[in-house]
């Protein structure tokens, strides 16, 4: 498989102005790469399920979602967004073995993203405090937690970034893909350029800085 591809960041489904919805993972990306490493009739899992994109996708797909989401209100947009709202947990990912969840076939994520010098806990949906370091244990504690629910050789795919803002750079991809190693098998990176990477003034398709993302790929020890 080549490891970089170009996608559109299009939006056919709206989502609420009432929600605070600055998260939003891409549509194209969830159809293009559960296209390569699933098929019709798996269960895939989204971890932080924020707006419901990887579930929505997924059963457009005919595979089997499975959310949990940390933030009651988004929980509960996802729950009228799919077919199979009783999938959807309102939880923590942290705690991910706790919950009634299936061995699932693949886990489609992306975390909260932090940058170096933040002290709020994205953990907790950007509420109480933390730190660079303890972000990085929580990802990984988060990924170890999955493990419990992965068939073997499932793979893993994070969509995540570098944060470049007033000239200083968190490798946050490369921090998460070292984490995360801890627990899981790291078969590599993808590059994800943005087709329609727009005006200057946007630092990058999501304002991240970057005109590329990562997939990153992990799987469960067969
Ligand atoms: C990057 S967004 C996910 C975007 C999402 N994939 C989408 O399609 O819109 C991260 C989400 O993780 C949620 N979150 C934060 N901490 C969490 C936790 N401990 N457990 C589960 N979800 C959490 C946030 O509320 C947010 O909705």
């Amino acid at each position: 498989m080549r490891t970089f591809t170009t996608l559109r960041h299009e939006r056919e489904h709206d989502l609420p102005p009432t929600l605070d919805a600055d998260v939003v993972m891409s549509e194209s990306f969830v159809e293009h790469f559960l296209g390569e490493f699933t098929d019709p009739g798996d269960a895939v899992l989204d971890p932080f399920a924020g707006f419901g994109t990887t579930l929505a996708v997924a059963e457009s797909m005919d595979r089997v979602p499975y959310g949990v989401e940390y933030e009651a209100d988004r929980a509960e947009y996802v729950r009228d967004r799919v077919d199979h709202p009783d999938n959807v947990v309102h939880g923590d990912a942290l705690e991910l073995s706790a919950y009634d969840l299936p061995t699932v076939d693949c886990c489609l994520t992306s975390p909260p993203f932090m940058v170096c010098g933040m002290e709020t806990n994205p953990f907790e949906n950007y509420d109480g405090e933390s730190d660079y370091e303890s972000y990085l244990d929580d990802v990984r504690r988060a990924f170890s937690e999955l493990g419990s629910v992965l068939s073997p050789g499932a793979p893993v795919l994070v969509n995540v970034v570098n944060v470049k803002y007033d000239g200083d750079v968190t490798p946050l991809a490369w921090d998460v893909a070292d984490a995360v190693s801890e627990v899981l098998h790291f078969d590599g990176e993808i590059v994800v350029t943005w087709e329609d990477e727009g005006s200057p003034d946007r630092e990058g398709a999501f304002g991240y800085g970057y005109d590329h993302s990562y997939c990153l790929v992990f799987r469960k020890e067969a």
